[in-house]
């Protein structure tokens, strides 16, 4: 028998930077993560349309900016897209997108620059990564969960055949810049759910956050900046160091503890057509999965108490009317979700639970008694 093998290595570097007012001209944060061998590199934006709607100056903020920066931005377009998760299951955004990136010759040493939530950054991201094999992205996240979680990572994605991310990559972006002035528009309900991926990541992770978190939930739904800036900053830097340090960045094995609570999160997003924010179905996802470690003896119920009590505090949902579906018999509807969720994962089932407050473990099996208990005690937990 011949053989050729190989092996190599790609290192990755990108960092997420904080900052306010990005467009401004003497901020030069932007700009400086620019880099071309062949100055200016062609740049296009790709911007949510409820930001566009929030921000109307924007657009002229861009083009003034890139304008001072032409000896190392040239702006090609401002592409606004419809935002919200529509953005990831409509085809012709993805279309939209690509045709831009022919149309405008963007290539592999130019940027795209996606503006907006979680959905148009991955769709957005998608379309970069999959274009030439690769073009530049810079993503500029605008709510509380695309700055603290989604924004930060690896993944981008489109929703497909009902099925949330079923097309994706996994392609870092060049930098991300998270504008905490962005928030400043944010409905109160966008500014809230994304808290729930602070909640969860401390959950697997840093009971010290956790606190912190409860210390500061009043503050947060009365919209302190402050204690928000704080909170995303931390949540980002325990996604990127799991990331980075956890030895599975592009996810070949079977567990992924960033994904607790949400098995029942994607199913209630998409039984709910996406009425239901991701943000609000993580929050009843890990409502649920703890209460799940409840009835199975891993978890203490004055912990199963204490997170129950700082999602009610934090005003997010516990339940919604998806959660109690049950069209197809006997269980609930949304139990289908842990089998969709292993088969995205592939391999073995493999969910994230708690013991305790900060400590994430890793189970193969649900059993299904307790986890009809467990949605039971959430109907009247909420
Ligand atoms: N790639 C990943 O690793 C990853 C991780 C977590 C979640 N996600 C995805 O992120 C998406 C959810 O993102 P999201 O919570 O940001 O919601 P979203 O992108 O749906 O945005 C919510 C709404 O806010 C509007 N908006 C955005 N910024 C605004 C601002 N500053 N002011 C006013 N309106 C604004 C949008 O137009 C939209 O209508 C889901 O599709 C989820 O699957 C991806
Ligand atoms: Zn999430």
């Amino acid at each position: 028998m011949k053989q050729i093998s190989q092996r190599f290595s790609v290192t990755y570097h990108y960092a997420a930077y904080f900052t306010e007012n990005l467009f401004s001209i003497e901020n030069s944060l932007l700009t400086d993560t620019i880099f071309s061998e062949t100055p200016p590199a062609k740049c296009l934006f790709v911007v949510d349309s409820g930001i566009a709607e929030a921000w109307p100056q924007l657009t002229q903020a861009i083009r003034q900016y890139t304008n001072a920066h032409a000896d190392k931005m040239y702006l090609t377009a401002i592409l606004t897209i419809e935002g919200g998760e529509n953005a990831k299951n409509n085809q012709q955004t993805l279309h939209h997108i690509l045709e831009a990136i022919h149309t405008y010759g963007i290539c592999r040493h130019s940027y795209l620059i996606a503006i907006g939530g979680g959905a148009v950054l991955d769709v957005a991201g998608y379309a970069a990564a999959i274009a030439h094999r690769g073009v530049r992205h810079i993503r500029i996240p605008t709510t509380v969960l695309a700055q603290n979680d989604s924004g930060v990572g690896v993944k981008n994605s489109f929703n497909a055949f009902g099925k949330k991310n079923f097309l994706g990559t996994f392609q870092p972006p060049v930098a991300v810049i998270n504008d905490s002035k962005f928030l400043e528009t944010l409905s109160q309900r966008d500014w809230l759910s994304g808290i729930s991926e602070a909640i969860k990541v401390a959950l697997i992770k840093d009971a010290t956050f956790f606190e912190q978190i409860e210390k500061d939930a009043k503050a947060l739904t009365a919209r302190d900046s402050h204690a928000m800036q704080a909170l995303i900053y931390r949540c980002a830097e325990l996604h990127m160091q799991h990331i980075a340090q956890n030895g599975d960045p592009f996810e070949r094995g079977s567990a992924r503890p960033l994904d607790f609570g949400h098995w029942a999160a994607h199913k209630l997003e998409s039984m709910s057509n996406y009425r239901i924010r991701h943000g609000e179905a993580v929050a009843i996802g890990i409502a649920l999965d703890c209460l799940y470690a409840f009835h199975a003896g891993y978890l203490s119920e004055s912990d199963t108490i204490r997170i129950i009590n700082l999602i009610k505090n934090l005003k997010l949902p516990l339940s919604a009317p998806e959660l109690f579906q049950q069209l197809g018999g006997d269980t609930y509807d949304v139990m289908a979700g842990i089998n969709e969720f292993r088969e995205h994962l592939g391999g073995n089932l493999t969910i994230t639970l708690i013991s305790s407050i900060g400590s994430g473990f890793e189970v193969h099996n649900i059993n299904n008694s307790y986890m009809q208990q467990a949605i039971d005690s959430l109907r009247q937990a909420a």
